[in-house]
């Protein structure tokens, strides 16, 4: 694959480094014999310029506004596909004949349910514990449940342990919000599809019947779609570098739903809709542009800006537009909808946000259809960690089926005192 060779002087050393290419997008240049050749490492806090991997699953151009699964654009994913489809096509790579769908969601749905004993676990948390703490919780216990599918070096345990979590992260979510509502956990229901399920599971009640709203399933299903898997992310990267230590699959998914919780990562989409409420009108917007304008105020407009995007985030057009949709078909009016749009236009004139390329990203508008659909602020992460599950897993198995991996250990620039013989007690 090494194309090009670059050139690269340091000291009285002359070094060429191998350039790849990959399918499309940046070329990378092959650092791996640097330290080995020059004593010396690359310096990249926040690995702005860092290929951690060589990955297949997606593809983002950040300048145009691009974002690929498998090759396939998300808007036509988003509008065409479902996210069983999705979830398929991320595994495997290629998107699923009917009977090979049918034959991965029946299962998926036959992992649903969870072990009994873990609705105990549930009990050990406090009412009031957020929706995210207790999914943190819940998922690093799952190795405890499930030790049959914890033999990472066993291709079929690997198999099982990625479907029982995707299978499984609904049931937990839905168990999550019902202990924190104090109502009754309700068992899966293999009838419904995936996202039924999780709908009929959250807001269905042993008292009567719960009729799925096509509306609201297909936008769920959307949503899950739009969050299912992103390169090579903060959470994503925490799941890979868990599991190059070997790592059994629940923690390394634990571990990602632990980074993903972040305000400035996953949980943005709850910061974003707290904020929205926080300015509550249209008339109070100019304030809270000034606030993210201004260096000595640590205000962030939340919902905006991508390490990678510096163009409109194309699932955040598809969120627009799923939103207005579906509070129009629910008849729903919601005045922070209308200041999250008033909002946006005002930033995209807005120098500050031009000059630095900042647009709202997925987590902007999320929240305004999860709030119509009726679910708290506080589960709005875990609905993203429900979707992520997907392509977190899907990216483990990338890991561990890549020749190169091998366990990440970065290094650093040592900044601390140089050695010192200790001084004893009495003599400080
Ligand atoms: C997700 O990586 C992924 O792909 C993540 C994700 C996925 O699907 O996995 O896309 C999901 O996490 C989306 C991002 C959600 N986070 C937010 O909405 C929080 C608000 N956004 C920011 O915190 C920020 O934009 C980040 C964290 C998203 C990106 O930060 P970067 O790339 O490190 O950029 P930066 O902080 O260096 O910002 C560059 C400049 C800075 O100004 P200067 O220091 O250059 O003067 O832009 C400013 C920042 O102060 N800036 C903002 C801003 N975001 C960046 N100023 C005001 N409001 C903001 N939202």
């Amino acid at each position: 694959m090494a194309e090009a060779q670059a050139k690269m002087a340091l000291g009285d050393k002359n070094l060429e480094l191998p350039v790849l290419s990959g399918t499309v997008g940046p070329d990378v240049i092959d650092i791996r014999k640097l330290y080995g050749q020059t004593g010396a490492f690359t310096y990249d806090p926040g690995f702005t310029s860092t290929a951690s991997c060589e990955s297949g699953l997606t593809y983002i151009d950040g300048d145009q506004g691009i974002l690929l699964h498998r090759g396939y654009p998300i808007d036509q994913l988003a509008e065409q596909s479902s996210f069983m489809e999705v979830a398929y096509l991320l595994l495997n790579g290629e998107l699923p004949t009917k009977a090979e769908l049918e034959k991965f969601d029946s299962t998926i749905t036959r992992h649903t349910m969870l072990h009994e004993q873990l609705a105990t676990f549930y009990r050990g948390f406090r009412r009031d514990a957020h929706p995210m703490a207790i999914m943190c919780g819940v998922v690093g216990a799952l190795s405890a449940f499930y030790h049959d599918s914890t033999d990472i070096t066993d291709p079929h345990q690997r198999m099982v342990a990625s479907h029982r979590l995707i299978a499984k992260m609904p049931t937990i979510a839905a168990m999550a919000y019902k202990y924190s509502v104090g109502q009754p956990f309700l068992y899966p229901d293999n009838s419904l599809s995936y996202t039924g399920n999780f709908l009929r599971m959250t807001f269905g009640v042993p008292a009567e019947d719960y009729v799925v709203d096509p509306v609201v399933e297909d936008a769920m299903d959307k949503i899950f779609i739009l969050h299912a898997d992103h390169e090579q992310n903060a959470s994503t990267s925490t799941v890979r570098l868990a599991g190059s230590s070997g790592a059994n699959p629940f923690a390394c998914i634990a571990a990602g739903i632990a980074c993903l919780w972040g305000p400035a990562h996953g949980g943005a989409n709850e910061a974003a809709l707290n904020m929205l409420r926080e300015i509550g009108t249209p008339d109070r917007i100019p304030e809270y542009i000034a606030r993210a304008k201004n260096k000595d105020d640590p205000f962030r407009l939340m919902g905006f800006g991508h390490r990678v995007y510096k163009n409109y985030d194309p699932r955040a057009k598809v969120m627009q537009k799923t939103a207005n949709e579906v509070l129009d078909k629910l008849g729903v009016t919601d005045p922070i909808f209308d200041v999250a749009r008033e909002l946006e236009q005002i930033a995209l004139r807005d120098d500050y946000f031009v000059s630095k390329k900042l647009y709202p990203n997925v987590d902007f508008y999320s929240g305004v259809i999860l709030s119509a659909i009726g679910f708290p602020t506080t589960m709005f992460t875990v609905l993203f960690a429900l979707a992520r599950t997907t392509g977190w897993v899907a990216q483990w198995n990338e890991m561990i089926s890549d020749p190169d991996q091998k366990i990440g250990r970065p290094r650093q620039l040592y900044t601390g005192p140089a050695q010192r013989d200790y001084v004893p007690l009495g003599k400080r």
